[in-house]
């Protein structure tokens, strides 16, 4: 029989072919409270499971007997737990690579959004309040050669880094668990202490993975470090931030303003007070989120799955230590 192939995520009609074609396919755009239960029942008998956006723990996935990969339409992982997944010998593949450049661009988006009040003053117009030309009280501040500071560097860091240093002459501050020679030479970087960074820089940007390490890496100490004028953006994960302490920092303007594209809870909650202030820019986790790049991340995590479940090695693989047991 053909091995079982559970979807939990909306896939382009002709990648959902391409599964029909060679798996038993069980279908789910998505996974609510509606169909969660239709969704575990399925997996119980899955030989692969292709999706994004649903915590999958040990737990959830100890009945998935026959499960021989799990393939994210994800660059991040953080929704399973590796070394469950790894110590069954269960593939854990990603979509790494494809995604760098357009979340490069979301983040340099809230970069400019929040120093330039892009959104604020937008509704501002919308809302039919131009009626004169502006004032200072609705000045923005420069983004032009100014220090970026970034915790993290890997790829999608190095790719702000190139739009920071090439298009907008900034100087560049990171902090990273390895230096990155690189980015160091090409765009004149400089590693430095983490309180160092947070201290120095005029905008701080995390770009890190989520792990335990990471998380809550940023909370009350760390935004009382940060000048008043810094203005702070996530557009990696929210759980590595304290997000209680961000917004006392915003509330007591320990810093000037924050963009943010990921929450410690998504969807973020409607009475969150994030939204209630005029310096924060909230996006919905559209870091990746071009027809483009969703189409290219689709396909990788198709052709992932694909390659496992032939018995070959997914091109992207969070946990290579299953791949190196089988040789
Ligand atoms: C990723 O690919 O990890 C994006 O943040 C979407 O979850």
């Amino acid at each position: 029989m053909n091995p079982h192939v559970v979807v939990y995520k909306k896939l382009p009609d002709e990648l959902l072919a391409v599964l029909r074609a060679r798996f038993r396919v069980t279908y789910f755009e998505a996974i609510d409270e509606t169909n969660r239960a239709a969704f575990l029942e399925a997996i119980r008998d899955a030989d692969g499971l292709l999706g994004a956006s649903v915590r999958l723990d040990k737990a959830t996935l100890a009945p998935a007997g026959r499960l021989k990969i799990v393939s994210t339409i994800s660059v991040g992982y953080d929704t399973f737990d590796v070394d469950a997944l790894t110590e069954r010998g269960i593939l854990l593949a990603h979509t790494p690579g494809v995604l760098t450049e357009t979340t490069a661009d979301t983040i340099f988006t809230l970069i400019l959004a929040t120093a330039r009040r892009v959104i604020e003053l937008a509704e501002f117009v919308k809302a039919g309040r131009w009626q004169h030309s502006i004032d200072d009280s609705l000045y923005g501040v420069d983004v032009h050669s100014k220090t970026l500071g970034f915790l993290g560097m890997g790829r999608i860091g190095q790719a702000v880094v190139r739009r920071a240093r090439l298009g907008f002459n900034m100087t560049i501050l990171y902090h990273n668990l390895q230096p990155v020679p690189e980015v160091e030479t090409a765009f004149g970087a400089r590693f430095l202490p983490l309180d160092e960074v947070l201290r120095t820089a005029d905008f701080i940007c995390v770009v890190l993975p989520l792990s335990p390490e990471t998380e809550r890496l940023v909370g009350a100490r760390e935004f009382a470090l940060m000048q008043p004028h810094a203005i702070f953006i996530n557009g990696s994960r929210g759980r590595i931030v304290d997000e209680a302490a961000l917004i006392e920092a915003l509330q007591q303007r320990k810093i000037h303003a924050a963009g943010l594209d990921v929450f410690e809870r998504e969807p973020l909650p409607a009475n969150s007070p994030l939204l209630a202030m005029s310096n924060v820019v909230a996006l919905p986790h559209i870091g990746s989120a071009t027809q483009e790049t969703r189409l290219a991340m689709a396909q990788l995590a198709v052709d992932n799955l694909i390659a496992g479940l032939k018995g070959e090695r997914p091109r992207y693989l969070a946990n290579d230590a299953v791949w190196s047991d089988r040789r």
